[in-house]
């Protein structure tokens, strides 16, 4: 047994990871790993939510972020690695829940009606999306969590998680405690067309890009449309690669900065710096992953054993929860 709270997070499976995956809030959750016990599970179910017409690639994407997250760091001697769809207990939890919970709470919540139009090429008046923040209570509830690390755009989320809790309690009793958010400020990445960096707009550097790959990426980067000749001086504070030193060289760019504005270093050069700075970054976890696509049995058997832990908690939590109800 242990005594350290547990901390539970959820990641939604998109495939590879990329740049700004890593530092929107990878970064944040790694850092906790041994000071909590902890929960990190890939969660297909939600993502089915929203690619229910074309739910081809779920399962590969998830095989692929787990891939990524222990290459990273994510140690499966002392976290919980596991995938939602393995917890047959959290659909029925959800059930329960669903039952308690008030439409006017769903149909008000920011980030389903913000979702439904911003994803209309999907039809998504089903009820399943409705319940997505059931699911997610569910998700969390069933391990009895303390702590959940999220971005701001789940805090509706988290707050429902305890209005489900504090329903339940007053219906059947104390049985659930109320988990607490710790805020993680995301770290806005830039990709390479000065965008947002997402999968969708093809504009990301994945974890698992060569060097070649990521400097013909960069080498695309527009940068201070002023500067014409390498010895124009330049304005870094404009230019999107610069973004990229501020990130990875954060009190070591004033060098770079000034060689930029005293038109000292041309654009290609100070770019393909950059891309073998984030290269080197990434060569460690390159190196692992490759080693663990060469045995996936590990992959494999690391997500059964979080499986296998967390359906031992989740029947315990069920089987209270029926005798909570009162119908065991
Ligand atoms: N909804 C979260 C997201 O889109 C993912 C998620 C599902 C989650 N269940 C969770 C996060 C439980 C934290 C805890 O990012
Ligand atoms: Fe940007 Fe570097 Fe060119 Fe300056 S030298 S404009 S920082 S790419």
């Amino acid at each position: 047994m242990t005594n350290k709270q547990i901390m539970l997070t959820g990641f939604r499976p998109t495939g590879r990871l990329h740049l700004g995956h890593l530092h929107g809030n990878i970064v944040n959750m790694i850092k906790y790993h041994e000071q909590y016990d902890y929960y990190f599970f890939l969660v297909d179910w939600h993502a089915l939510f929203t690619e229910y017409q074309n739910p081809q690639n779920i399962k590969n994407n998830l095989i692929e972020c787990a891939i990524d997250l222990i290459a990273l760091g994510v140690n499966p001697e002392i976290t919980h690695l596991y995938r939602q769809s393995d917890i047959i207990e959290i659909p029925e939890l959800t059930l329960y829940f669903s039952m308690v919970t008030p439409l006017s709470w769903l149909e008000r919540c920011p980030t389903y009606k913000e979702q439904v139009k911003e994803l209309n090429a999907k039809d998504l008046s089903t009820l399943g999306f409705l319940s997505y923040p059931v699911l997610m209570a569910a998700d969390i509830l069933i391990i009895n969590a303390d702590i959940v690390p999220v971005g701001e755009d789940q805090l509706p989320h988290l707050e429902l998680t305890r209005e489900i809790a504090r329903r339940f309690n007053s219906l059947y009793g104390e049985y659930f405690k109320e988990p607490k958010e710790l805020l993680s400020k995301a770290t806005r990445v830039i990709g390479t067309d000065g965008r947002k960096m997402s999968k969708s707009y093809n504009n990301a550097i994945f974890l698992s890009d060569d060097f070649e790959t990521i400097k013909a990426k960069i080498r695309q980067m527009i940068t201070d449309p002023e500067r014409i000749h390498p010895t124009d001086p330049g304005h870094p504070d404009i230019c999107n690669v610069f973004s990229f030193y501020k990130l990875y060289r954060n009190e070591n760019i004033t060098g770079i900065e000034n060689r930029c504005r005293n038109g000292e270093i041309g654009c290609i050069k100070c770019k393909d710096e950059i891309s073998k700075i984030i290269y080197d970054s990434l060569k460690d976890f390159q190196e692992k992953r490759k080693n663990l696509e060469k045995d996936m049995s590990y992959v494999y058997k690391v997500l059964e054993k979080g499986r296998d832990h967390v359906r031992t908690v989740s029947l315990k939590t069920i089987k209270e929860v029926r005798e909570k109800i009162g119908i065991d």
